[in-house]
């Protein structure tokens, strides 16, 4: 094993703090995706993230806080971002809300933008390192921009490996998927990415949500490019039946015949199941050997929403940003 992959043991944690303070870049777990994590307060911390990924700098990062005491240090939090952040925090929700005038966050970090969105993500080992840091951390998904999200600390050593000083390793991602980005500046919630944390949880919450046509490609998520999470092979959407050469992502038991290989996102068509196994299948299944991975219909509600809103995305034509 590379030296700078290591279990994210207490002494672990201790050095990725100092690594942090330092301004170096450290990989870390959360509940969905492991991130890129860098002081939120150093403008060359946040530069080296967005060098490490080749991210496009108008693509804002969300900033992390072990709690809302310390996001509201950050950011204005009105009762409903106070309300959703008692309700959902820790855990896979991130708040778009104005940055507090002086709150000492690059301002890179927010891509020039009044604006900032913040998580305090529930993983034991993520809040342990925010805790031990003291610093705010600003994570995006570790891996090169336009590509899959890391669920593995493996996943971010083919990624990132050699751009990290260290990677903390805790297993695999429990939810699998990105955090749900509810934008609390407007008079009406918008959702900008569905994520671990459905609409029909934050409609227990809100009477009204906005969920922006294209599943959140709003002007007011500048990162929301349409090709992003893309595999190397085309992905071929609500596949029914086998095209020549194809591997395919099955949901459910009832499996069309002719596939070249069958991985399953859930057997029993569990979609947590299948958020958590997402990203890693698709990896698995990205081979130079099969002409495509076709992936089965996954029905459009709960975290199937956030499924979809990334396999679409694996899907659509490929940008620039998307290596091919
Ligand atoms: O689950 C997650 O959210 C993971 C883990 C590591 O916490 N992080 C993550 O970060 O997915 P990233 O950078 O890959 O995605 C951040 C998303 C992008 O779609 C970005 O455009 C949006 O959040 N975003 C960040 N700041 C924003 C802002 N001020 N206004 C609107 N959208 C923002
Ligand atoms: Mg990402």
């Amino acid at each position: 094993m590379p030296d700078n992959i290591i279990p994210a043991s207490d002494e672990a944690i201790e050095r990725a703090a100092r690594l942090i303070r330092d301004g170096e870049l450290v990989a870390f777990p959360t509940e969905t995706v492991y991130g890129l994590g860098g002081d939120a307060t150093s403008e060359t911390a946040v530069a080296r993230i967005f060098a490490a990924k080749g991210r496009p700098r108008f693509n804002p990062l969300i900033v992390h806080v072990p709690s809302l005491s310390e996001g509201e240090a950050l950011a204005l939090f009105d009762e409903r971002a106070r309300i959703a952040a008692r309700r959902f925090w820790p855990g896979p929700l991130s708040l778009v809300l104005p940055r507090r005038r002086n709150c000492g966050l690059s301002l890179l970090a927010s891509a020039g933008l009044d604006t900032v969105a913040l998580r305090a993500p529930a993983h034991a080992a993520a809040q342990a390192l925010l805790r031990a840091a003291g610093r705010p951390l600003a994570a995006p998904s570790a891996n090169r921009s336009g590509r899959v999200s890391p669920t593995t600390a493996a996943h971010v050593l083919a990624e990132l490996g050699d751009r990290v000083a260290l990677i903390l390793d805790a297993g695999p991602c429990p939810v699998g998927i990105e955090s749900a980005v509810l934008d609390l500046t407007g008079p009406t919630p918008a959702l900008l990415r569905a994520g671990g944390i459905t609409l029909e949880e934050l409609r227990t919450v809100f009477d009204e949500i906005e969920v922006p046509a294209g599943g959140g490609n709003a002007p007011r998520a500048p990162g929301r490019l349409p090709s992003h999470y893309a595999p190397g092979r085309p992905v071929r959407l609500d596949a029914v039946s086998a095209r020549p050469g194809e591997a395919l992502l099955a949901f459910g038991r009832a499996v069309p015949p002719g596939f070249a290989e069958v991985l399953w996102l859930s057997q029993s068509g569990d979609l947590a199941e299948a958020a958590a196994n997402l990203f890693a299948l698709l990896r698995r299944l990205d081979r130079p050997d099969f002409t495509a991975i076709a992936v089965m219909p996954i029905p459009d509600e709960g975290l199937g929403r956030a499924i979809n809103d990334r396999l679409r995305r694996a899907a659509a034509p490929r940008t620039s940003t998307a290596r091919r």
